[in-house]
Formats: C-alpha cells, sequence, structure tokens
C-alpha cells in the first residue's frame, strides 16, 4: 500500500525542501516507486528540481483548481522511479479562490489519491508556516516527519507544531502518525544530546530518529546543481546519512 509523508515545520531554514527531495532521491534509488510534490508556493523544491516556475503551464494550483487531472500535472524526473509535481507562485492564489469551498483542506489528499496507486511512497515537501498548505499536507499523509535544525532552538517550535498536529489528527485525519523528529544539520553524527538538556529533551513532543544528518557543504553544491546529493557525491556524508535514514525510515512505517 502505498504510504504518504509530508514534511512539516513552521521553521525556516530547517531544511524541508533539501530532505524532501534527497529522501525521494534516495528512495527511488532503492527503486521504490515516489512521487515528490512540491507542496509550497515559493516553489523553491521546483527549482531545485531546475525547473522555473514561470516557464511551466501546469503544476499542483492547476490540480488544485480541477484545472487539470494529477496525472497531467506530474512529470517524469531524470531519476528513474522518481516523479514530480511542480507548484508555482500561481499557488498562492489558491486559498483565496477556494476560501468557502467546504473541506478545501482534503483537495491535496483527492489529488493524490488519483495517482497512489502508481507509487509506493509520496513525499510532499511543506511551507514554513502552520497555514493552509502545510495543514493540506498533513491531512493528506500517513505519516509526517519533523525535521529540526541541530543549530538553532528548536524546542518552542516543536511544542506549537503539536498543537496544529493534533488538531488534523482531530478534526481532518485520524490516521496521521508522526514518523519523528529529524535532526538536521548536525555536526558530524551528533543528535540533539549535544545541545540540549535533558529536560529539554523531554519537552521534544516526538522521539528523535536515530540518523541525524550532518552538515556537510555538499548539500547546497548538490542543491545548486539540482541534483540530490547521493548524484552529486555518493561518499559524502550526507549521501551515506540520507541512505541510512532512509532505510530506518521504511522500517519505521512498516
Ligand atoms: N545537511 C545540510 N548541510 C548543509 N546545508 C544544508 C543541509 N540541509 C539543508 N541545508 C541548506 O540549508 C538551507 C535551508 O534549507 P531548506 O531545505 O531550503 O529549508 P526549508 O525548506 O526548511 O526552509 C539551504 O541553503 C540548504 O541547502
Ligand atoms: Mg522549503
Amino acid at each position: 500500500m502505498t504510504k504518504t509523508i509530508s514534511i512539516i515545520s513552521q521553521k525556516e531554514g530547517v531544511g524541508k525542501t533539501t530532505i524532501a527531495a534527497n529522501i525521494a532521491a534516495t528512495l527511488a534509488l532503492y527503486e521504490k516507486k515516489t512521487l515528490l510534490i512540491d507542496g509550497d508556493p515559493q516553489s523553491h523544491l521546483t527549482r531545485y528540481a531546475g525547473i522555473r516556475p514561470m516557464e511551466i503551464t501546469d503544476t499542483l494550483y492547476h490540480a488544485f483548481m480541477g484545472k487539470a487531472s494529477a496525472g497531467q500535472v506530474a512529470v517524469q524526473t531524470p531519476i528513474a522511479y522518481l516523479t514530480f509535481i511542480p507548484s508555482g507562485p500561481s499557488l498562492f492564489l489558491t486559498e483565496h479562490r477556494l476560501a468557502i469551498k467546504p473541506g478545501k483542506e482534503l483537495i491535496l489528499k483527492k489529488i493524490i489519491q488519483e495517482i497512489k496507486n502508481d507509487f509506493q511512497y509520496v513525499i510532499i515537501d511543506s511551507p514554513s508556516s502552520l497555514g493552509f498548505f502545510t495543514i493540506c499536507a498533513m491531512a493528506a499523509s500517513d505519516w509526517s516527519i519533523l525535521p529540526a535544525a541541530c543549530n538553532v532552538s528548536t524546542r518552542e517550535a516543536l511544542s506549537d507544531l503539536d498543537e496544529i498536529i493534533k488538531m488534523v489528527q482531530d478534526q481532518l485525519n485520524p490516521d496521521l502518525k508522526i514518523a519523528g523528529t529529524l535532526w538536521n544539520m548536525c555536526s558530524g553524527k551528533d543528535g540533539p544530546d549535544r545541545f540540549l538538556s535533558e529536560g529539554e529533551r523531554k519537552q521534544i513532543p516526538y522521539p528523535s530518529f536515530k540518523t541525524t544528518i550532518p552538515r556537510d557543504d555538499m548539500v547546497q553544491k548538490a542543491s545548486r546543481s539540482g541534483k540530490p546529493v547521493a548524484l552529486c557525491d555518493i561518499r559524502s556524508e550526507a549521501a551515506q546519512a540520507y541512505f541510512d535514514f532512509s532505510v530506518e525510515l521504511l522500517k519505521k512505517i512498516a
């Protein structure tokens, strides 16, 4: 059965887009049929994929508005097993245009349902906010991953997020589960133990994944060249961490 996984945090710069791109690519390299969705009107993931949002006609916006089917907006990427749904700035109009439409938070779920049988995994990138598209992403997901950056104070952000998660579980998607907190941009293999006190660790609402993603310049180099880090330098620390993380994730959500 297809598993839909969203990458959620209201904090800018914790690595949501990078994590979505790299998990999806790593799963595809493991020959898992994967659909990656840019669920953020800022379209960073679409740019990451080397697509200029202004130059494409069919995006997630068109699917939201019922002007295109999911199949029409999905594009095959240069990576076998990896399909992508781009977004564009017009997605900003969606919430306004759908303002009084009942059930608008479930439209992304319906879009995914149209094609989910073609895929084993669906990965959704979401905006740095707790607004409409983040709620749509969680409403469409079986699992969410909560990235946190090792270098910033994330504790409060994680507890605000917990409130929204509970609201989504209560009102929109009782099946939503949290796979865990993924610590990103860590030095070496250090996890939260190094910079959070025991008391602070206890306040983190969801358990941390064992694998952490190291801070690695290769990640930025890869994103500038529009590639996942594994295709830039498969031996880099970050590429290896993404392979380890994908194995841990698949076990967790099996
Ligand atoms: N593991 C990492 N090592 C080094 N830089 C990283 C790593 N993960 C993300 N980055 C960089 O951090 C910045 C923010 O990441 P991004 O994925 O855009 O965050 P978000 O989507 O949460 O706003 C980007 O420049 C990205 O290349
Ligand atoms: Mg982003």
